[in-house]
């Protein structure tokens, strides 16, 4: 097919064919052909639409309908002759297009350019992962509620620094993970809106002088309507911008999620065991699990901040309309909708398999004077103190504990009373974890009352998703 002195979709203008270096840093089709489903799409809205105006006729619209659906089922089988030198998928398309059906494929073009076509493909392209990305989030948020469900009243430090803070619940550590893949199913949800708006019709740049109707391929589309600006609608790449800066955010809470499992499932912290089916052993180190999915997992997800820069540099520089460098987009887009969803599969088995080791988080949480906040708001509340003597009080109690290698409540009731006489024995009872966590019922505090409130909003929001 491919004619090499003369390109059969420009060769009038052409008397020899390209370089085989400039064939190599043109084609795309190594990577676009994902695009093929939404390429023909495309075609087939555009073909249809133009038969029902009038443009091309009813017979010519119909074998280019059919020929379409063979170049899918070839493609989809596997039996497609891809072509570098027919550059991308939208030229090997039609070319192949012209082999089945003839004259007629010739016709398909009119009233378009690639430049909208390929706008069209890839918004629709990027708005198919706004949808599984955020149906990858509901199944990993699901995981997270099942956790959060199983262990609503399981004790664990709280940290900040890293360093004990307070007891929480590890319902409410697994649901504070649901809530920030909340707004990012959120994030996914504005874009996807905004990118909504069909580019088809836009043509090269300045639209056509054909009657197209861009409502009419909008809609069949699944668009909420066309453009409105022809050189806007062939120019922007704001669309996988938006898609990669979320997907960004997202990637971020996953690493952070990855970044505590790793933590967590050390012999240090033995806080969860990874399952088998998410853990691998060592070739030489008899004894290790190691949470390679979750390393991996961190680590892959630099790949979509990567590429939400690349492509930001990509644009910036770019004069309205289209320039060749926006065929630079794919392949970083690409890339990271793979590693976003690979990682939200990975995470959710991950999560969903884990067990959480009761006993070894309420161990770490009994230790590390977790309630020493506790003592000194008791102080404040019981015995009246300002909460800054409160906490000067208690901070002596915790050196005097520390310096006996003990906790808080080893300590006496004298040890306690000498560093302030109104203490009295009620205040043993605020110095347990599970009185501490019990006692945290303000809104959105870590009680195990209020995890089972929010599990429960939780089932209602996931079954209506
Ligand atoms: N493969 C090209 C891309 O991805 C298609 C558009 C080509 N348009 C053009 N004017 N050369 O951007």
């Amino acid at each position: 097919m491919a004619d090499k002195t003369s390109n059969a979709m420009w060769g009038g203008r052409f008397s020899t064919g390209p370089d085989a270096i400039m064939e190599a840093i043109n084609a795309s089709i190594a990577y676009d052909r994902r695009l093929a489903p939404q390429d023909i799409a495309g075609s087939r809205a555009h073909a249809a639409m133009l038969a029902a105006h009038g443009i091309i006729s009813t017979k010519d619209a119909e074998a280019i309908r059919e020929g379409l659906l063979t170049v899918l089922s070839e493609i989809e089988s596997g039996d497609f002759p891809f072509s570098a030198a027919l550059e991308d998928i939208h030229m090997n398309v039609e070319a192949r297009l012209k082999e089945l059906i003839g004259e007629p494929a010739g016709r398909l073009h009119t009233g378009r350019s690639r430049n909208d076509q390929v706008a069209t493909d890839f918004r629709l392209w990027v708005r198919d992962q706004c949808d599984a990305a955020m149906e990858g989030l509901r199944a990993l948020q699901t995981a997270l509620v099942d956790q959060a469900e199983a262990g609503a009243d399981w004790v664990m430090p709280g940290f900040t620094h890293l360093q004990t803070a307070q007891p929480v619940t590890w319902g409410h550590h697994m649901l504070a993970y649901a809530e920030m893949f909340d707004r990012d199913i959120g994030r996914l949800r504005d874009a996807r809106a905004r990118m909504n708006e069909s580019p088809l019709g836009a043509a090269a740049l300045a639209g056509t002088s054909y009657p197209l109707d861009r409502d009419a391929t909008a809609h069949a589309l699944g668009f909420d309507r066309p453009c409105a600006n022809s050189l806007d609608a062939v120019s922007d790449r704001d669309f996988a911008l938006e898609f990669l800066s979320a997907a960004s955010i997202t990637a971020m809470h996953l690493s952070r999620l990855a970044e505590e499992l790793v933590i967590w499932s050390s012999a240090q912290f033995r806080f969860v065991s990874l399952s088998d089916r998410w853990s691998t052993g060592s070739s030489i180190m008899p004894q290790k699990r190691n949470p390679d999915a979750a390393e991996l997992l961190r680590a892959k997800l630099g790949r979509i901040f990567g590429a939400q820069v690349a492509l930001m540099t990509v644009m910036k520089g770019l004069p309205l309309a289209y320039s060749k460098d926006m065929q630079e987009d794919k392949e970083q887009t690409f890339d990271a909708a793979d590693s976003l969803m690979l990682a939200l599969a990975a995470m959710t088995g991950m999560v969903g398999d884990m067990t959480a080791n009761r006993e070894a988080l309420r161990a770490a949480a009994s230790h590390g004077f977790s309630t020493a906040t506790d003592l000194a708001d008791w102080l404040t509340r019981e015995a009246g103190l300002p909460f800054r003597d409160a906490h000067h009080v208690t901070g002596a109690l915790v050196a005097l504990a520390e310096s006996r290698g003990c906790d808080l409540p080893d300590l006496t009731l004298e040890d306690m009373q000498n560093a302030h006489p109104a203490i009295t024995e009620a205040v043993f009872d605020v110095l347990g974890v599970d009185n501490s966590v019990a006692s945290r019922t303000s809104y959105g505090g870590t009680a195990p009352a209020n995890v089972r409130a929010q599990v429960a909003r939780w089932r209602k929001t996931l079954a209506e998703a």
